[in-house]
């Protein structure tokens, strides 16, 4: 069915004639000067922030929350205050300093990164989309993210707050992972970021979409820009955006074996590659049938290990989800009786001696369940 055309615009996705643009941008900026929240990465009114600080700001706002990302940012700082502090670190301190944030990935490449900007741009972070998107882990949205607040560049950013934001303001009714939604959305981004505060009106549309512009229930009474939604206009603020279709996670099992000697516990680093890679954890046997098999437990700690075991427990379980699996991780107890450890098997450790090992979040949910039980 055809839906009624709006006084707001003349096609589905351009901007006519730029006076809507120009009405957006004004409104929208007004707005951000007066309710952006504080963040430590951000400069005051008519500053520019240091471009270490977007880019590390960045990197860790890529897949969480603001609120959770502002205490590991500062203790970042203030341990590798300096873009050359964070390129000469080595990568277990940069692991451990992202401890808990998760896509551990984003560190790796976010250290990649500083070291390339030392080597090859002379210390300085580059100031175009071009430069910026030949660094290790940055992508169109962050590289424009930076180059716009860092360096005052007119580059658009689409990320999830800025695409939900657009396809109500424009009435986009379409799934907003199809790639043709994605190049329109791209072209809106572009047409709509002025070449006067482009950082700032870039933050503005992730402020609103963060602040207002809810994917449920959006405030739409105080958004400043509700005279000027389409989706406001036609009472559909409810089915847009329209949801991608996703697949339901497949369900996996994981088994965490908490092996003790005397008061201390068996810690494996992981592989180089691959999820978590170079992290520590408790030895932990992946996809394995939902009830854990105990000989088949005692088979591997015999075998990859060199131990033998005096008991073994099934203690409690919990679930991790990932956005295409959920892993449910079974947490086993057992106490070493016999045996000499396998070179390279590992390390043992007192659960009170981990700061130094970069552990992932269900290898800490396991070390905090363990030290509950004693
Ligand atoms: N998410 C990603 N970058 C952000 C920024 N600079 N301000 C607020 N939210 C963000």
């Amino acid at each position: 069915m055809p839906h009624k055309r709006t006084k707001f615009i003349d096609s589905e996705s351009s901007i006519d004639a730029g006076s809507r643009a120009a009405t957006i941008r004004r409104r929208l900026l007004a707005w951000y000067d007066k309710h952006q929240r504080v963040m430590p990465w951000r400069a005051s009114k008519g500053r520019t922030p240091n471009p270490y600080h977007v880019l590390v700001s960045e990197a860790m706002l890529q897949q969480t929350q603001v609120a959770t990302v502002i205490p590991y940012f500062n203790r970042f700082m203030q341990e590798l205050p300096t873009l050359r502090d964070l390129a000469q670190a080595n990568e277990q301190q940069v692991l451990r300093l992202w401890q808990g944030l998760g896509y551990y990935r984003r560190a790796r490449n976010l250290h990649a990164a500083a070291k390339m900007i030392i080597d090859e741009h002379d210390g300085r972070v580059p100031d175009t989309v071009e430069a910026l998107l030949k660094l290790p882990g940055i992508g169109r949205y962050t590289a424009g993210a930076i180059a716009s607040i860092a360096h005052n560049r007119p580059a658009p950013i689409l990320d999830g707050n800025v695409a939900r934001v657009l396809t109500r303001l424009f009435l986009i009714d379409k799934p907003t992972d199809q790639p043709n939604t994605r190049d329109q959305l791209w072209q809106l981004a572009q047409q709509l970021v002025p070449k006067s505060r482009p950082g700032d009106f870039n933050q503005s549309l992730m402020e609103l979409g963060a602040l207002i512009c809810t994917k449920a229930n959006p405030t739409c009474l105080r958004c400043p820009l509700a005279k000027c939604c389409n989706a406001f206009d036609q009472g559909r603020t409810d089915d847009i955006p329209v949801s991608p279709k996703r697949k339901a996670p497949v369900a996996v099992h994981h088994h965490i074996l908490a092996i003790q000697r005397r008061g201390q516990f068996l810690f494996q680093q992981r592989p180089e590659t691959g999820l978590w890679s170079n992290m520590w954890q408790l030895p932990t046997l992946e996809d394995q049938p939902a009830k854990p098999d105990a000989a088949a437990i005692r088979r591997y700690i015999k075998n990859e290990l060199g131990l033998t075991i005096a008991d073994l427990t099934n203690t409690t379980h919990f679930k991790h989800q990932t956005t295409h699996r959920t892993i449910h991780f079974h947490l086993l107890r057992a106490t070493a009786a016999t045996g000499r450890l396998k070179r390279g098997a590992g390390q043992w450790r007192k659960l009170i001696q981990l700061d130094d090992l970069p552990l992932p979040n269900p290898q800490r949910k396991a070390v905090e369940l363990l030290n509950d039980e004693r």
